[in-house]
């Protein structure tokens, strides 16, 4: 029981704070450290599935003992994680990558990479891509928006369903939380209550690219435009996806059952998914309908998941599960 050591790199982040619960309930890991930037120094606050509440003070990501841990999560910004991944492999550790750094088109960075990272990073996303986890010294944990999308889509991609050369269309808005804790005008209270709009408008989101590599992966062969939108709540994110297909589907539930009942972590559903259906929990919440009156036989596929669950710290506990040859499912909310 709790004799893993692991860490945790931007621990004062919303990312990060989920982590640090979820490690605290965690029946075979424990929390050695957990770093911040600017809140070096202050307590955090971690609740637990069992017990009381677990005061950590955060240290700075310098005195962090890198080399006392088995596994490293690192919840830290893009740009500033990579550095750190190459100093914790570096040091022995394992780790799981939360930023965009080491995922497919790296969120855009141009950040060099150091020497000590390999030239192939596994993409997280278990339940698509499970080969070569265990091994991984180092994983990139996908984006939260790529986790819901993929999801979804996956099973109609592999099984050829799409329509060539078509405009698949994602509608996805997420939970304030998503941007992070750093202040921001646009997120301010006043800002975003009773609000709603989208925001990186013709598919310029910068974590268009590991899902477009993904769907390649899959043997998708069409377009993806993704227009993300941004919700007044804290967590939660819900994606709506138009896929043109091939020839009509008499049961596109059916597909998803096949490709998921034996997954934990994806929920099928006939009724469609909802935010209060997934917050809090490690789950993607997936469902399909046929669409009526149209003149192309056209699907719609519905995701639901907590960003900062099965999108950010659930995913990354999943795969360090994995890792360190752990259940998979151990300490994870279903
Ligand atoms: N939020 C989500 O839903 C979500 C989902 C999927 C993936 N992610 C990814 O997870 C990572 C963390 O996201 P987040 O939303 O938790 O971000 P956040 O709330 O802004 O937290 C960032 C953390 O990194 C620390 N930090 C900032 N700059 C640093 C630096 N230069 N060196 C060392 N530490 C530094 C911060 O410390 P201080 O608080 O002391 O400044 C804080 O602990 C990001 O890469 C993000 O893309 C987030």
């Amino acid at each position: 029981m709790h004799n893993i050591p692991v860490g945790v790199l931007g621990a004062s982040g919303y990312a990060g704070q989920e982590l640090c619960g979820l490690i605290a309930s965690h029946p075979h890991c424990n929390l050695v450290f957990a770093t911040a930037n600017e809140r070096r120094g202050q307590t955090l606050r971690v609740r637990t599935t069992h017990g009381a509440p677990r005061d950590i003070t955060m240290i700075g990501p310098d005195d962090a003992p890198i080399g006392d841990v088995a596994l490293v999560f690192s919840a830290l910004p893009h740009g500033a994680s990579v550095d750190w991944v190459g100093r914790v492999l570096d040091a022995g550790a394992k780790v799981v990558d939360l930023s965009s750094d080491l995922r497919p088109g790296r969120g855009g960075s141009t950040h060099p990479i150091p020497a000590s990272v390999p030239a192939q990073v596994p993409y997280g996303l278990p339940e698509l891509f499970r080969d070569g986890l265990a091994q991984a010294r180092v994983v990139a944990n996908p984006g939260c928006y790529p986790t819901s999308i993929l999801v979804a889509l996956a099973p109609f991609v592999r099984a050829g369903l799409v329509a060539p050369d078509a405009l698949v269309s994602v509608a996805a808005a997420s939970g304030v939380s998503g941007a992070g804790a750093s202040p921001k005008l646009e997120l301010l209270y006043a800002e975003v209550t009773e609000n709603f709009r989208a925001y990186s408008a013709g598919n310029v989101h910068r974590h268009l690219p590991e899902m477009t590599d993904s769907i390649a992966r899959l043997g998708g062969n069409f377009d993806l435009l993704f227009t993300p939108h941004l919700l007044p709540v804290d967590r939660g994110i819900l994606s709506t996806i138009t896929v043109p297909l091939r020839e009509p589907l008499t049961d596109p539930l059916a597909v998803l059952h096949a490709a998921y009942d034996h997954e934990p972590f994806v929920e099928v559903s006939a009724a469609l998914p909802a935010l209060a259906d997934v917050v809090h929990r490690n789950v993607v919440r997936v469902s399909a309908v046929n669409v009526q009156h149209v003149r192309s036989p056209t699907l719609l596929l519905f995701a639901a998941i907590d960003n900062l669950v099965k999108g950010a710290a659930g995913q990354a506990v999943q795969n360090a599960n994995i890792m360190l040859g752990l259940d998979e499912t151990a300490g994870l909310p279903q």
